[in-house]
Protein backbone atom coordinates (compact mmCIF):
# COMPACT_ATOMS: atom_id res chain seq x y z
CA UNK A 1 0.00 0.00 0.00
CA UNK A 2 2.04 2.97 -1.50
CA UNK A 3 -0.37 5.67 0.61
CA UNK A 4 -0.87 5.72 4.29
CA UNK A 5 -4.17 7.11 6.13
CA UNK A 6 -3.25 9.64 9.30
CA UNK A 7 -5.63 7.26 11.85
CA UNK A 8 -3.94 3.90 11.44
CA UNK A 9 -8.15 2.38 11.55
CA UNK A 10 -9.07 4.21 8.36
CA UNK A 11 -6.14 2.18 6.48
CA UNK A 12 -7.73 0.74 3.13
CA UNK A 13 -6.62 0.44 -0.18
CA UNK A 14 -6.33 3.94 -2.53
CA UNK A 15 -7.30 4.42 -5.83
CA UNK A 16 -4.21 6.46 -7.83
CA UNK A 17 -7.17 6.91 -10.89
CA UNK A 18 -10.25 8.68 -10.72
CA UNK A 19 -13.27 7.23 -13.14
CA UNK A 20 -14.39 9.78 -15.52
CA UNK A 21 -17.14 7.22 -17.45
CA UNK A 22 -19.58 5.38 -15.82
CA UNK A 23 -22.09 3.05 -16.58
CA UNK A 24 -25.56 2.45 -14.86
CA UNK A 25 -26.51 -0.34 -12.61
CA UNK A 26 -29.44 -2.25 -11.44
CA UNK A 27 -30.33 -4.13 -8.52
CA UNK A 28 -33.48 -6.12 -8.76
CA UNK A 29 -35.42 -7.10 -6.16
CA UNK A 30 -34.62 -10.22 -4.24
CA UNK A 31 -38.05 -12.29 -5.72
CA UNK A 32 -36.91 -11.63 -9.55
CA UNK A 33 -33.08 -12.47 -8.36
CA UNK A 34 -34.89 -15.85 -7.63
CA UNK A 35 -36.55 -16.29 -10.71
CA UNK A 36 -33.86 -15.12 -12.62
CA UNK A 37 -31.34 -17.79 -11.31
CA UNK A 38 -33.89 -20.62 -11.72
CA UNK A 39 -34.38 -19.22 -15.29
CA UNK A 40 -30.64 -19.51 -16.03
CA UNK A 41 -30.86 -22.91 -14.98
CA UNK A 42 -28.73 -22.22 -11.65
CA UNK A 43 -25.66 -21.33 -14.03
CA UNK A 44 -24.32 -17.86 -13.62
CA UNK A 45 -22.75 -17.91 -17.02
CA UNK A 46 -26.44 -17.94 -18.55
CA UNK A 47 -27.51 -14.73 -16.48
CA UNK A 48 -28.06 -11.84 -18.55
CA UNK A 49 -26.39 -8.85 -17.45
CA UNK A 50 -29.18 -6.70 -16.76
CA UNK A 51 -30.29 -8.85 -14.13
CA UNK A 52 -26.53 -8.11 -11.85
CA UNK A 53 -25.33 -5.85 -9.55
CA UNK A 54 -22.08 -6.92 -9.06
CA UNK A 55 -20.43 -9.02 -12.18
CA UNK A 56 -17.59 -11.00 -10.61
CA UNK A 57 -17.76 -13.69 -12.52
CA UNK A 58 -14.30 -13.13 -13.90
CA UNK A 59 -11.50 -10.39 -14.54
CA UNK A 60 -11.15 -11.58 -18.58
CA UNK A 61 -12.39 -8.75 -20.98
CA UNK A 62 -14.18 -6.38 -18.34
CA UNK A 63 -11.44 -4.43 -16.97
CA UNK A 64 -11.74 -0.73 -17.23
CA UNK A 65 -9.34 1.18 -19.93
CA UNK A 66 -7.28 4.14 -19.25
CA UNK A 67 -7.97 7.75 -21.15
CA UNK A 68 -4.45 6.94 -22.72
CA UNK A 69 -6.35 3.35 -24.06
CA UNK A 70 -9.28 4.64 -25.59
CA UNK A 71 -7.80 7.51 -27.02
CA UNK A 72 -5.07 5.04 -28.65
CA UNK A 73 -7.96 3.42 -30.14
CA UNK A 74 -8.58 6.08 -32.60
CA UNK A 75 -5.24 5.62 -34.36
CA UNK A 76 -5.89 1.72 -35.37
CA UNK A 77 -4.79 1.43 -38.26
CA UNK A 78 -6.99 -1.17 -40.18
CA UNK A 79 -4.93 -2.41 -42.99
CA UNK A 80 -5.55 -6.26 -43.71
CA UNK A 81 -1.45 -6.58 -43.50
CA UNK A 82 1.55 -4.54 -42.37
CA UNK A 83 -0.66 -2.99 -40.03
CA UNK A 84 1.41 0.16 -38.18
CA UNK A 85 -0.95 -0.79 -35.33
CA UNK A 86 0.85 -4.05 -35.39
CA UNK A 87 3.73 -2.50 -35.17
CA UNK A 88 3.06 -0.42 -31.90
CA UNK A 89 1.85 -3.96 -29.94
CA UNK A 90 5.33 -5.32 -31.14
CA UNK A 91 7.04 -2.78 -29.39
CA UNK A 92 4.71 -2.94 -26.84
CA UNK A 93 5.47 -6.87 -25.99
CA UNK A 94 9.49 -5.98 -26.73
CA UNK A 95 9.30 -2.81 -24.11
CA UNK A 96 7.13 -5.45 -20.93
CA UNK A 97 8.84 -8.55 -21.98
CA UNK A 98 11.75 -7.88 -23.88
CA UNK A 99 10.94 -10.28 -26.57
CA UNK A 100 10.84 -9.67 -30.49
CA UNK A 101 8.77 -12.41 -31.65
CA UNK A 102 5.11 -12.09 -31.74
CA UNK A 103 2.05 -14.12 -32.88
CA UNK A 104 -1.55 -12.41 -32.81
CA UNK A 105 -4.49 -14.24 -31.61
CA UNK A 106 -8.35 -13.94 -31.11
CA UNK A 107 -7.79 -14.73 -27.12
CA UNK A 108 -5.91 -16.75 -24.81
CA UNK A 109 -7.67 -20.15 -25.46
CA UNK A 110 -6.37 -19.39 -29.59
CA UNK A 111 -3.08 -19.50 -28.22
CA UNK A 112 -3.59 -22.25 -26.25
CA UNK A 113 -5.10 -24.36 -29.16
CA UNK A 114 -1.76 -23.23 -31.13
CA UNK A 115 0.52 -24.48 -28.85
CA UNK A 116 -1.33 -27.92 -28.03
CA UNK A 117 -1.61 -28.47 -32.51
CA UNK A 118 1.94 -27.69 -33.06
CA UNK A 119 3.63 -29.53 -29.67
CA UNK A 120 1.24 -31.86 -28.47
CA UNK A 121 1.26 -35.58 -30.21
CA UNK A 122 -1.08 -38.40 -29.04
CA UNK A 123 0.30 -40.11 -25.56
CA UNK A 124 2.59 -36.90 -24.81
CA UNK A 125 1.82 -35.43 -21.45
CA UNK A 126 1.94 -31.85 -20.60
CA UNK A 127 3.29 -31.15 -16.90
CA UNK A 128 2.22 -27.98 -15.52
CA UNK A 129 1.72 -26.41 -11.71
CA UNK A 130 -1.85 -26.51 -12.08
CA UNK A 131 -4.17 -26.56 -15.27
CA UNK A 132 -6.95 -24.09 -16.50
CA UNK A 133 -10.20 -25.14 -18.11
CA UNK A 134 -9.01 -24.60 -21.66
CA UNK A 135 -5.53 -25.16 -21.34
CA UNK A 136 -6.67 -28.92 -20.25
CA UNK A 137 -9.35 -29.07 -22.95
CA UNK A 138 -7.10 -28.20 -25.82
CA UNK A 139 -4.49 -30.63 -24.59
CA UNK A 140 -6.96 -33.55 -24.20
CA UNK A 141 -8.72 -32.92 -27.41
CA UNK A 142 -5.14 -33.74 -29.37
CA UNK A 143 -4.54 -36.70 -27.25
CA UNK A 144 -2.41 -34.95 -24.65
CA UNK A 145 -2.66 -35.57 -21.20
CA UNK A 146 -2.23 -32.98 -18.33
CA UNK A 147 -0.48 -33.84 -15.16
CA UNK A 148 -0.20 -31.58 -11.77
CA UNK A 149 2.60 -31.11 -9.83
CA UNK A 150 1.72 -28.09 -7.74
CA UNK A 151 3.00 -28.26 -4.18
CA UNK A 152 0.76 -29.74 -1.56
CA UNK A 153 0.22 -26.38 0.15
CA UNK A 154 -1.91 -25.25 -3.13
CA UNK A 155 -4.19 -27.71 -2.66
CA UNK A 156 -5.06 -26.42 0.91
CA UNK A 157 -7.33 -23.89 1.09
CA UNK A 158 -5.89 -21.74 4.17
CA UNK A 159 -2.20 -21.85 4.55
CA UNK A 160 0.44 -19.61 5.29
CA UNK A 161 2.70 -20.06 2.49
CA UNK A 162 3.24 -16.65 0.21
CA UNK A 163 3.37 -18.94 -3.20
CA UNK A 164 1.19 -21.55 -3.17
CA UNK A 165 0.97 -21.58 -7.12
CA UNK A 166 4.74 -23.12 -6.62
CA UNK A 167 5.87 -25.92 -7.92
CA UNK A 168 7.21 -29.02 -6.07
CA UNK A 169 10.15 -29.72 -7.99
CA UNK A 170 11.01 -32.77 -6.75
CA UNK A 171 7.83 -34.23 -8.22
CA UNK A 172 8.33 -32.21 -11.67
CA UNK A 173 12.13 -33.45 -12.24
CA UNK A 174 10.22 -37.48 -11.33
CA UNK A 175 7.36 -36.74 -13.24
CA UNK A 176 9.91 -36.25 -16.51
CA UNK A 177 12.02 -39.11 -15.63
CA UNK A 178 8.74 -41.23 -15.12
CA UNK A 179 7.57 -40.68 -18.79
CA UNK A 180 11.16 -39.57 -20.15
CA UNK A 181 11.61 -35.95 -21.56
CA UNK A 182 10.70 -36.72 -25.22
CA UNK A 183 7.54 -37.78 -23.93
CA UNK A 184 6.53 -34.66 -21.99
CA UNK A 185 5.41 -31.63 -25.24
CA UNK A 186 6.10 -29.17 -22.79
CA UNK A 187 6.14 -27.74 -18.89
CA UNK A 188 3.33 -24.99 -18.70
CA UNK A 189 4.09 -22.45 -15.79
CA UNK A 190 0.70 -20.24 -14.81
CA UNK A 191 1.45 -17.33 -12.92
CA UNK A 192 -0.72 -17.00 -11.33
CA UNK A 193 -2.67 -19.40 -10.84
CA UNK A 194 -6.49 -19.39 -11.45
CA UNK A 195 -8.18 -22.44 -10.36
CA UNK A 196 -6.66 -22.49 -7.05
CA UNK A 197 -7.51 -18.96 -5.69
CA UNK A 198 -5.18 -16.72 -8.39
CA UNK A 199 -2.12 -18.12 -6.12
CA UNK A 200 1.25 -17.05 -7.11
CA UNK A 201 4.31 -18.49 -7.76
CA UNK A 202 7.49 -17.05 -6.86
CA UNK A 203 10.40 -15.85 -8.93
CA UNK A 204 12.68 -18.18 -7.53
CA UNK A 205 10.40 -21.61 -8.43
CA UNK A 206 9.59 -20.15 -11.90
CA UNK A 207 13.61 -20.11 -12.60
CA UNK A 208 14.17 -23.08 -11.21
CA UNK A 209 11.03 -25.18 -13.31
CA UNK A 210 13.04 -23.07 -16.44
CA UNK A 211 16.33 -24.58 -15.30
CA UNK A 212 15.10 -27.80 -14.87
CA UNK A 213 13.34 -27.66 -18.19
CA UNK A 214 16.85 -26.87 -19.65
CA UNK A 215 18.51 -29.64 -17.85
CA UNK A 216 15.98 -31.74 -19.63
CA UNK A 217 15.64 -30.72 -22.96
CA UNK A 218 11.94 -29.92 -22.61
CA UNK A 219 10.17 -27.19 -23.36
CA UNK A 220 8.93 -24.33 -21.38
CA UNK A 221 6.13 -22.39 -21.65
CA UNK A 222 4.79 -19.76 -19.32
CA UNK A 223 0.70 -18.61 -19.27
CA UNK A 224 1.77 -15.22 -18.45
CA UNK A 225 -2.21 -14.04 -18.53
CA UNK A 226 -2.25 -13.38 -14.75
CA UNK A 227 1.18 -12.16 -14.56
CA UNK A 228 0.05 -8.91 -13.31
CA UNK A 229 -1.38 -9.80 -10.32
CA UNK A 230 1.56 -12.14 -9.87
CA UNK A 231 4.60 -9.30 -10.13
CA UNK A 232 2.24 -7.35 -7.49
CA UNK A 233 3.00 -10.80 -5.24
CA UNK A 234 6.43 -11.25 -5.97
CA UNK A 235 7.13 -7.33 -5.34
CA UNK A 236 5.70 -7.84 -1.98
CA UNK A 237 6.41 -11.26 -0.40
CA UNK A 238 9.76 -12.14 -2.38
CA UNK A 239 12.94 -10.13 -1.26
CA UNK A 240 14.88 -10.64 -4.27
CA UNK A 241 12.01 -8.96 -5.64
CA UNK A 242 11.63 -6.07 -3.98
CA UNK A 243 14.39 -3.80 -5.32
CA UNK A 244 13.98 -4.88 -8.84
CA UNK A 245 11.28 -3.26 -11.13
CA UNK A 246 8.14 -4.79 -12.75
CA UNK A 247 10.01 -4.72 -16.27
CA UNK A 248 12.77 -6.52 -15.07
CA UNK A 249 10.93 -9.17 -13.18
CA UNK A 250 9.01 -9.64 -16.50
CA UNK A 251 12.06 -9.40 -18.66
CA UNK A 252 13.89 -12.37 -16.52
CA UNK A 253 11.13 -14.24 -17.16
CA UNK A 254 10.95 -14.05 -20.95
CA UNK A 255 14.57 -14.73 -21.54
CA UNK A 256 14.40 -17.79 -19.40
CA UNK A 257 10.86 -19.52 -20.52
CA UNK A 258 10.96 -20.61 -24.32
CA UNK A 259 7.58 -19.27 -25.10
CA UNK A 260 5.32 -17.09 -23.02
CA UNK A 261 1.69 -16.43 -24.06
CA UNK A 262 -1.27 -14.22 -22.63
CA UNK A 263 -5.03 -13.39 -22.58
CA UNK A 264 -4.94 -9.93 -23.20
CA UNK A 265 -8.40 -10.08 -21.62
CA UNK A 266 -6.45 -10.14 -18.51
CA UNK A 267 -3.08 -9.04 -19.19
CA UNK A 268 -2.95 -5.21 -20.77
CA UNK A 269 -6.65 -4.49 -19.98
CA UNK A 270 -7.80 -4.79 -23.21
CA UNK A 271 -8.76 -8.15 -25.65
CA UNK A 272 -6.91 -10.68 -27.31
CA UNK A 273 -3.77 -13.22 -27.22
CA UNK A 274 -0.15 -12.70 -27.85
CA UNK A 275 2.42 -15.43 -28.27
CA UNK A 276 5.78 -14.26 -27.96
CA UNK A 277 9.36 -15.90 -27.66
CA UNK A 278 13.00 -14.50 -27.19
CA UNK A 279 14.00 -17.12 -29.91
CA UNK A 280 12.28 -17.03 -33.48
CA UNK A 281 12.38 -20.97 -33.72
CA UNK A 282 9.39 -21.07 -31.70
CA UNK A 283 7.20 -18.65 -33.45
CA UNK A 284 8.54 -20.11 -37.02
CA UNK A 285 6.80 -23.36 -35.63
CA UNK A 286 3.50 -22.21 -34.83
CA UNK A 287 3.80 -19.17 -37.48
CA UNK A 288 1.64 -21.29 -40.31
CA UNK A 289 -1.65 -22.03 -37.55
CA UNK A 290 -1.87 -18.08 -37.34
CA UNK A 291 -3.15 -17.23 -40.69
CA UNK A 292 -5.41 -20.91 -40.12
CA UNK A 293 -7.18 -20.39 -37.31
CA UNK A 294 -6.90 -16.66 -36.53
CA UNK A 295 -6.78 -14.12 -39.19
CA UNK A 296 -3.47 -12.65 -41.18
CA UNK A 297 -0.20 -12.53 -39.36
CA UNK A 298 -0.72 -8.61 -38.13
CA UNK A 299 -3.93 -9.42 -36.52
CA UNK A 300 -4.51 -12.68 -35.52
CA UNK A 301 -9.01 -12.20 -35.04
CA UNK A 302 -8.47 -9.49 -33.17
CA UNK A 303 -9.95 -6.17 -33.48
CA UNK A 304 -7.51 -3.32 -34.37
CA UNK A 305 -9.25 -0.87 -32.13
CA UNK A 306 -8.31 -3.51 -29.60
CA UNK A 307 -4.57 -4.26 -30.41
CA UNK A 308 -4.21 -0.38 -29.87
CA UNK A 309 -5.82 -0.53 -26.45
CA UNK A 310 -3.25 -4.05 -25.67
CA UNK A 311 -0.62 -2.32 -26.87
CA UNK A 312 -1.49 1.17 -24.33
CA UNK A 313 -2.32 -1.60 -21.65
CA UNK A 314 0.62 -3.75 -21.95
CA UNK A 315 2.68 -0.47 -20.67
CA UNK A 316 -0.06 0.62 -18.16
CA UNK A 317 0.91 -3.28 -16.57
CA UNK A 318 4.16 -2.24 -15.73
CA UNK A 319 2.91 0.63 -13.33
CA UNK A 320 2.59 -0.57 -9.65
CA UNK A 321 0.10 2.28 -9.17
CA UNK A 322 -2.42 0.61 -11.46
CA UNK A 323 -1.46 -3.05 -10.54
CA UNK A 324 -1.79 -2.58 -6.83
CA UNK A 325 -5.71 -2.18 -7.39
CA UNK A 326 -6.66 -5.57 -8.26
CA UNK A 327 -4.87 -7.41 -4.91
CA UNK A 328 -5.63 -4.73 -2.57
CA UNK A 329 -9.47 -4.66 -3.12
CA UNK A 330 -9.26 -8.75 -2.99
CA UNK A 331 -6.74 -8.57 0.11
CA UNK A 332 -9.35 -5.94 1.83
CA UNK A 333 -12.35 -8.56 0.46
CA UNK A 334 -10.81 -11.25 1.76
CA UNK A 335 -9.90 -9.74 5.19
CA UNK A 336 -13.21 -8.58 5.98
CA UNK A 337 -14.92 -12.19 5.09
CA UNK A 338 -11.84 -13.83 7.15
CA UNK A 339 -12.58 -11.69 10.18
CA UNK A 340 -16.22 -12.64 10.36
CA UNK A 341 -15.36 -16.65 10.22
CA UNK A 342 -16.37 -17.29 6.33
CA UNK A 343 -14.42 -19.74 5.18
CA UNK A 344 -11.82 -18.19 2.19
CA UNK A 345 -8.91 -18.87 0.73
CA UNK A 346 -5.83 -17.60 2.15
CA UNK A 347 -3.73 -16.32 2.02
CA UNK A 348 -5.57 -13.64 -0.90
CA UNK A 349 -4.48 -14.15 -4.21
CA UNK A 350 -5.28 -12.28 -7.19
CA UNK A 351 -7.53 -12.35 -9.83
CA UNK A 352 -10.68 -12.46 -7.20
CA UNK A 353 -11.61 -13.90 -3.21
CA UNK A 354 -12.30 -17.56 -3.39
CA UNK A 355 -14.49 -18.88 -0.90
CA UNK A 356 -14.37 -22.16 -0.02
CA UNK A 357 -17.32 -24.04 -0.06
CA UNK A 358 -16.52 -27.47 0.93
CA UNK A 359 -16.44 -25.48 4.84
CA UNK A 360 -19.32 -23.21 3.56
CA UNK A 361 -21.38 -26.48 3.14
CA UNK A 362 -19.64 -29.34 4.53
CA UNK A 363 -22.04 -32.02 4.66
CA UNK A 364 -23.59 -31.44 0.88
CA UNK A 365 -21.60 -33.79 -1.27
CA UNK A 366 -20.04 -32.79 -4.28
CA UNK A 367 -21.86 -34.23 -6.46
CA UNK A 368 -24.94 -32.07 -5.36
CA UNK A 369 -22.28 -29.21 -6.48
CA UNK A 370 -21.86 -26.97 -3.58
CA UNK A 371 -19.41 -24.01 -4.78
CA UNK A 372 -22.49 -23.68 -7.70
CA UNK A 373 -24.70 -23.79 -4.59
CA UNK A 374 -23.70 -21.18 -3.16
CA UNK A 375 -23.24 -19.24 -6.64
CA UNK A 376 -26.64 -19.20 -6.96
CA UNK A 377 -27.45 -18.68 -3.05
CA UNK A 378 -25.24 -15.54 -3.07
CA UNK A 379 -26.79 -13.96 -6.71
CA UNK A 380 -30.34 -14.60 -5.11
CA UNK A 381 -28.71 -12.68 -1.75
CA UNK A 382 -27.30 -10.15 -3.24
CA UNK A 383 -27.28 -9.88 -7.44
CA UNK A 384 -23.82 -11.07 -7.24
CA UNK A 385 -22.62 -12.90 -10.34
CA UNK A 386 -19.81 -14.94 -9.08
CA UNK A 387 -18.27 -17.98 -10.97
CA UNK A 388 -18.54 -21.70 -9.94
CA UNK A 389 -14.58 -23.31 -9.73
CA UNK A 390 -15.43 -26.76 -8.53
CA UNK A 391 -16.66 -29.62 -9.47
CA UNK A 392 -19.02 -27.95 -12.10
CA UNK A 393 -15.72 -26.66 -13.74
CA UNK A 394 -14.33 -30.26 -14.12
CA UNK A 395 -14.53 -32.21 -16.90
CA UNK A 396 -15.92 -35.79 -16.43
CA UNK A 397 -13.38 -38.84 -16.36
CA UNK A 398 -13.25 -40.73 -19.92
CA UNK A 399 -15.49 -43.56 -18.41
CA UNK A 400 -18.17 -40.88 -17.68
CA UNK A 401 -17.21 -41.02 -13.95
CA UNK A 402 -17.69 -37.41 -12.15
CA UNK A 403 -14.43 -35.80 -11.32
CA UNK A 404 -14.68 -34.20 -7.65
CA UNK A 405 -12.58 -31.15 -7.81
CA UNK A 406 -9.64 -31.01 -5.50
CA UNK A 407 -11.01 -27.52 -4.26
CA UNK A 408 -14.90 -26.36 -4.51
CA UNK A 409 -14.67 -22.98 -5.26
CA UNK A 410 -16.60 -19.84 -5.61
CA UNK A 411 -14.95 -17.02 -6.83
CA UNK A 412 -15.91 -13.39 -6.89
CA UNK A 413 -13.23 -12.09 -9.20
CA UNK A 414 -12.78 -8.38 -9.28
CA UNK A 415 -12.39 -6.88 -12.26
CA UNK A 416 -9.29 -4.43 -12.47
CA UNK A 417 -10.04 -0.70 -11.88
CA UNK A 418 -13.99 -1.29 -12.20
CA UNK A 419 -15.54 -0.98 -8.68
CA UNK A 420 -15.44 0.96 -5.49
CA UNK A 421 -14.55 0.16 -2.37
CA UNK A 422 -18.41 0.65 -1.06
CA UNK A 423 -19.69 -2.05 -3.78
CA UNK A 424 -16.58 -4.51 -2.48
CA UNK A 425 -18.14 -3.50 1.16
CA UNK A 426 -21.68 -4.60 -0.15
CA UNK A 427 -20.22 -7.77 -1.12
CA UNK A 428 -18.80 -8.79 1.83
CA UNK A 429 -22.09 -8.47 3.63
CA UNK A 430 -23.60 -10.03 1.41
CA UNK A 431 -21.97 -12.92 1.90
CA UNK A 432 -22.03 -12.60 5.37
CA UNK A 433 -25.82 -13.29 5.65
CA UNK A 434 -25.32 -16.24 2.95
CA UNK A 435 -22.65 -17.17 5.74
CA UNK A 436 -25.04 -16.69 8.44
CA UNK A 437 -28.60 -18.23 6.70
CA UNK A 438 -26.15 -21.22 4.69
CA UNK A 439 -28.60 -23.45 6.51
CA UNK A 440 -31.08 -23.55 3.95
CA UNK A 441 -29.08 -24.32 1.06
CA UNK A 442 -29.38 -27.12 -0.91
CA UNK A 443 -27.58 -29.16 -3.69
CA UNK A 444 -28.21 -29.34 -7.59
CA UNK A 445 -29.15 -31.37 -10.08
CA UNK A 446 -28.04 -31.49 -13.65
CA UNK A 447 -31.46 -30.98 -15.65
CA UNK A 448 -28.70 -30.51 -19.28
CA UNK A 449 -24.74 -31.57 -19.44
CA UNK A 450 -22.84 -30.67 -22.42
CA UNK A 451 -19.80 -33.28 -23.18
CA UNK A 452 -17.22 -30.51 -22.89
CA UNK A 453 -16.76 -27.14 -20.98
CA UNK A 454 -19.85 -28.20 -19.56
CA UNK A 455 -19.85 -25.27 -16.79
CA UNK A 456 -20.47 -22.33 -19.82
CA UNK A 457 -23.50 -23.72 -20.90
CA UNK A 458 -25.20 -26.58 -18.33
CA UNK A 459 -28.35 -26.15 -16.94
CA UNK A 460 -28.92 -27.26 -13.13
CA UNK A 461 -32.39 -27.13 -10.92
CA UNK A 462 -32.23 -26.68 -6.77
CA UNK A 463 -32.92 -30.06 -5.41
CA UNK A 464 -36.10 -29.43 -2.74
CA UNK A 465 -37.02 -25.94 -2.57
CA UNK A 466 -34.44 -24.21 -0.78
CA UNK A 467 -34.29 -20.95 -3.07
CA UNK A 468 -37.75 -19.81 -1.99
CA UNK A 469 -36.82 -20.20 1.61
CA UNK A 470 -34.28 -18.32 1.16
CA UNK A 471 -35.64 -15.35 -0.52
CA UNK A 472 -38.49 -15.57 2.41
CA UNK A 473 -35.83 -15.49 4.39
CA UNK A 474 -33.78 -12.52 3.08
CA UNK A 475 -36.95 -10.45 2.99
CA UNK A 476 -37.73 -10.85 6.51
CA UNK A 477 -34.32 -9.74 7.38
CA UNK A 478 -33.98 -7.01 4.96
CA UNK A 479 -37.81 -5.43 4.89
CA UNK A 480 -38.15 -3.16 1.55
CA UNK A 481 -35.17 -3.15 0.85
CA UNK A 482 -33.65 -4.36 -2.81
N1 LIG B 1 -4.92 -18.92 -19.09
C1 LIG B 1 -5.37 -18.46 -17.91
C2 LIG B 1 -4.52 -18.54 -16.69
C3 LIG B 1 -6.67 -17.91 -17.85
O1 LIG B 1 -7.12 -17.48 -16.68
C4 LIG B 1 -7.45 -17.85 -19.02
C5 LIG B 1 -8.80 -17.31 -18.99
C6 LIG B 1 -6.92 -18.34 -20.22
C7 LIG B 1 -5.64 -18.85 -20.21
C8 LIG B 1 -7.71 -18.31 -21.49
O2 LIG B 1 -7.78 -17.02 -21.98
O3 LIG B 1 -10.21 -16.40 -21.89
O4 LIG B 1 -8.61 -15.15 -23.35
O5 LIG B 1 -9.29 -17.46 -23.91
N2 LIG B 1 -9.47 -17.12 -17.95
C9 LIG B 1 -10.82 -16.53 -17.93
C10 LIG B 1 -11.37 -16.56 -16.54
C11 LIG B 1 -11.75 -17.10 -18.92
O6 LIG B 1 -12.51 -16.14 -16.38
O7 LIG B 1 -10.69 -16.94 -15.59
P1 LIG B 1 -9.06 -16.48 -22.82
Amino acid sequence: MAVKFYKSENQVPLEMHKVRVIQKLQLLPVEERMRAIQDAGNNTFLLQNNDIYMDMLTDSGVNAMSDLQTAAMMQADDSYAGSETFNRVKRAVKEVFGTDNVLPTHQGRACENILAETYVKPGQVVIMNFHFTTTKAHITRVGGEVIEVVNRKGLEAVSDDPFKGDFDLDELCATIEKYGPENVAFVRIEAGTNLIGGQPVSLENMLAVADICHRYGVMSVLDASLLQDNVYFMKQREAQCKYMNTREIYHLLAAKCDIVYFSARKLGFARGGIITSVDPKYTDQMLEYIPLYEGFLTYGGMDVRAMEALAQGLYESLDMEYINQGPEFIAYLVDELDRYGVPVVKPAGGLGAHLNCSAFLPDMPHDQYPAAAVAAALYIAGGIRGMERGTVSEQRNPDGTERFAELELLRLAVPRRVYTLSQIKYVADRVKWVWDNRQLIGGLKWTKEPKVLRFFTGRMKQIGHWQEELAAKFREDFGDSL
